[in-house]
C-alpha cells in the first residue's frame, strides 16, 4: 500500500507542516529581478511565511531567461545580500542562499559552451526549466551537455509541461538520463488545474520525483501552501530535500 500517497502524516492545525522537508530549492524571493517578489517588503513577508512553514533553508532561484530576465551571478548575489540583511533586521533566522532557474535558451547554451561558472543548488545541482507551450527539440542533448560539464540537472516542475502528457514515458527517460525532477507543491494542491494536479500525483506514484519546491513568486502562493490540507497533500513521499541540507552544512 502506498501509504505516502493520499495519506500518512496529517497536516498540523496551522496547515501543512514542511519541517521534514527542511530546504526549499525553488523560489523567487529576490525583489525586482524577475516575476517574483517586487519589493523588499514582499520578500521579507515571503521569507517569514517560509520560516513559519517549517523551512530552515531557502535557496532563491531567480529566472535566468535572456528574453525577459537578464540576471547574472552579480545581480543575483547582490540581491541576495540585500534580502539577507532585510531578513536579519526583521528578526528572521532562516538561512538564505541563491542559485538560479535557468531557462534552456540559446544564452544558456552559450554559458555552458563557454564554461561559465553557473549558480547551483547544493551538490552542484543546476535547476533548469523548459518552455510551457512548445517542446524544445534538443532537451535531451542539452541535459547531456549539462551532465558532461559536471553539473547534476534538476528539472523544475516537470508536471507543468503539458506537451509531455501524450507520452509520459518521457519522464522516465529524463530520470534514466540522470535528470532529477522537482515537483511544485502547488501542483499537488490543484492550484494550476486538474490536469497538472493529476500528472503531479502520477509522477509521485511512479516515484519519479526527487525534490519538492514551492516555486513561490508571491506571498499568496505561500498562503495557498499553508492552507493546503492532508486530503490533497502528500507528506510522506521520500523527497530528498533534506539530503541537500546536509550537503549545505558540510
Ligand atoms: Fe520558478
Amino acid at each position: 500500500m502506498l501509504n505516502w500517497l493520499f495519506g500518512g502524516k496529517k497536516a498540523s492545525s496551522r496547515g501543512v507542516a514542511l519541517d521534514h522537508i527542511g530546504i526549499d530549492i525553488h523560489s523567487h524571493i529576490i525583489p525586482g529581478i524577475d516575476d517574483g517578489a517586487q519589493t523588499m517588503e514582499e520578500s521579507v513577508a515571503m521569507v517569514s511565511k517560509m520560516e513559519r512553514l517549517g523551512y530552515t533553508h531557502i535557496v532563491a532561484t531567480p529566472h535566468v531567461m535572456w528574453d525577459c530576465y537578464r540576471n547574472t551571478p552579480q545581480i543575483i548575489q547582490s540581491g541576495l545580500e540585500e534580502v539577507r540583511q532585510a531578513c536579519k533586521a526583521a528578526g528572521l533566522s532562516i538561512e538564505i542562499d541563491a542559485a538560479a532557474e535557468y531557462f534552456l535558451d540559446e544564452h544558456f547554451g552559450d554559458l555552458l559552451d563557454e564554461g561559465t561558472q553557473l549558480l547551483t543548488l547544493p551538490g552542484n545541482r543546476l535547476l533548469v526549466e523548459l518552455p510551457y507551450s512548445t517542446p524544445l527539440m534538443n532537451t535531451s542533448e542539452t541535459l547531456f551537455s549539462i551532465i558532461q560539464k559536471g553539473y547534476q540537472p534538476v528539472l523544475a516542475h516537470p508536471e507543468r509541461y503539458t506537451y509531455f502528457y501524450s507520452d509520459p514515458s518521457v519522464y522516465k527517460k529524463l530520470a534514466d538520463q540522470g535528470c532529477e525532477l522537482q515537483v511544485n507543491i502547488l501542483s499537488l494542491t490543484g492550484y494550476y488545474g486538474e490536469n497538472i494536479h493529476k500528472m503531479a500525483r502520477w509522477l509521485l506514484k511512479n516515484k519519479l520525483i526527487t525534490f519538492l519546491g514551492t516555486d513561490a513568486h508571491k506571498v499568496q502562493h505561500l498562503d495557498m501552501i499553508q492552507k493546503s490540507n492532508s486530503e490533497n497533500w502528500v507528506s510522506d513521499y521520500p523527497f530528498q530535500n533534506e539530503k541537500l541540507v546536509k550537503i549545505q552544512r558540510r
